[in-house]
């Protein structure tokens, strides 16, 4: 059977390779609209994870890996070998930075020499990891056509991004929008036919190029509309504005203006790396793309802004930094979910342990937390705990928080995601980003 009527039938296999944020919610949406789907991963505990339907990613219902799992439609394994019988790959792999900020594309081309290994005729490979434009074509398609395919005649290639919002209720993987660019036309064709398959709405792109840029676009938009309110902070820190008054006001209009709010610096897989492909790759043709530069000089500036106010905070209070009980509430890099990737509080407590503060920490979603050498283990938010400390420092605003109950409790909360907007009583006790 060619591979377009496999995928229209949904009789194709499926391999998933890289079981992480992206690509275990990926492999059980596959297997639960009927494909029998192979997940591949390099780290065994993972893939005996999923074997065992042990779900480890918050956005992956417990019951939907379990039934999966039990109705064979999903296995893992470390073996590369199964590519082979695979119809269609979906790459899920990361794609973090070097220290100096630049692509580190290793894991897919990891998985591209495992490919060129395992590559057949009639097989479609797409690349889901955010990357720079000409990854695709650049990098995975020259290995695979050594192969002696031929692309658009019996090999497919297209590239198709993530753009899942982790923790996001209404927008999950099958009814965001799912942009598809292909490497040729015949491409296009079997990739938009495959995702059809499981995803509601389908955007084709006239390649894999406009399909990366798009995506790294999406992703340069928010670090750099981040950095604008937090360099806006600032200011009206300095003119003693709130700045989250200013924001609500502007936000009153209906049309031009869409909210973004400060913090204590950006996280996640996604904000903090991803505009930073792009910058690497338009020097390559001439072009120093200055707004990715200022927002993340401004957004990593933001953790050192944040232990200056504390320190100024303390101060006030006739208190200094070195010794001072800080209790950090929240550590992952957004509310409400377990990633603490990239979060900034990590570079926020290793600021605070250079100044010799006494840090300790609570996150429900956290129960651990590394900083340098210095292991942390979440602590249980008690009144006590909290008047004991010198401060409570709020770095990520976790619904599960008892706002009020901190703010009556602690001697003064340092709020940077103003999670405390609603307490009405003892207001004195909180300071904001401004
Ligand atoms: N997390 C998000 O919210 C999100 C959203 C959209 C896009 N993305 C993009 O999706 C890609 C994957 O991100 P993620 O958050 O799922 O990462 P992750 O670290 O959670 O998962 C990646 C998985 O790949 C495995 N892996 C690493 N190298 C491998 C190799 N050579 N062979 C096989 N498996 C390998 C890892 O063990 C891990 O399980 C990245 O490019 C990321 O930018 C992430």
């Amino acid at each position: 059977m060619k591979l377009l009527e496999k995928v229209k039938s949904r009789s194709a296999k499926i391999g998933v390779v890289g079981l992480g944020y992206v690509g275990l919610p990926l492999a059980v949406l596959q297997a639960k609209t009927g494909f029998t789907v192979i997940g591949i991963d390099a780290v065994a505990e993972k893939v005996e994870l999923v074997n065992k339907a042990k779900n480890y990613i918050g956005d992956v219902l417990d019951s939907d890996l379990q039934e999966v799992i039990e109705k064979k439609k999903l296995v893992a394994t470390t073996d590369f070998s199964a590519l082979q019988e695979c119809d269609v790959i979906l790459i899920c792999v990361p794609t973090p930075l070097t220290k100096n900020k630049e692509p580190d594309i290793t894991a897919i081309v990891k998985v591209t020499e495992h490919l060129a290994n395992y590559a057949h005729p009639e097989m479609l490979v797409v690349l889901e990891s955010t990357t720079y434009p000409g990854t695709t074509e650049e990098v995975i398609l020259p290995r695979l056509e050594e192969k002696g395919l031929t692309v658009g005649q019996d090999l497919f290639v297209a590239f198709s991004p993530e753009r899942v919002d982790p923790g996001n209720e209404d927008f999950k993987t099958h009814n965001t929008f799912k942009l598809v660019g292909g490497v040729t036309e015949a491409c296009q064709k079997v990739a938009k036919a495959f995702y059809e398959q499981s995803i509601v709405k389908i955007f084709p792109l006239s390649s894999p190029r406009v399909a990366e840029m798009a995506k790294v676009f999406e992703n340069v938009f928010r670090s750099v509309n981040i950095a604008l309110v937090n360099e806006l902070t600032v200011l009206c820190d300095r003119m003693d504005i709130n700045v989250y008054e200013v924001i609500d006001a502007a936000a009153t209009k209906n049309f031009g203006f869409m909210a973004f709010y400060p913090g204590p610096g950006v996280g996640g897989h996604c904000i903090p790396l991803d505009p930073y492909y792009l910058s690497w790759k338009s020097k390559e043709y001439d072009i120093h793309t200055r707004f990715i530069e200022l927002a993340g000089e401004i957004n990593e500036g933001m953790p050192y802004y944040v232990v200056n106010k504390l320190q100024r905070v303390l101060n006030q209070r006739g208190q200094c930094l070195k010794g001072a009980k800080v209790l950090v509430l929240g550590v992952t890099y957004k509310a409400d979910i377990s990633d603490d990737r990239e979060s900034p509080a990590t570079k926020v407590i290793e600021l605070l342990q250079k100044e010799n503060a006494n840090v300790s920490y609570v996150d429900p979603f956290a129960p651990n937390f590394t900083v340098g050498s210095q292991q942390y283990a979440s602590q249980e938010l008690t009144p006590q705990l909290l008047a004991d400390s010198a401060c409570a420092l709020i770095l990520t605003a976790h619904s599960a928080f008892d706002y009020d109950m901190i703010v009556e409790q602690a001697p003064v909360v340092f709020d940077t995601r103003n999670g405390t907007r609603n307490v009405e009583s003892h207001r004195d006790r909180i300071v904001l980003l401004s």
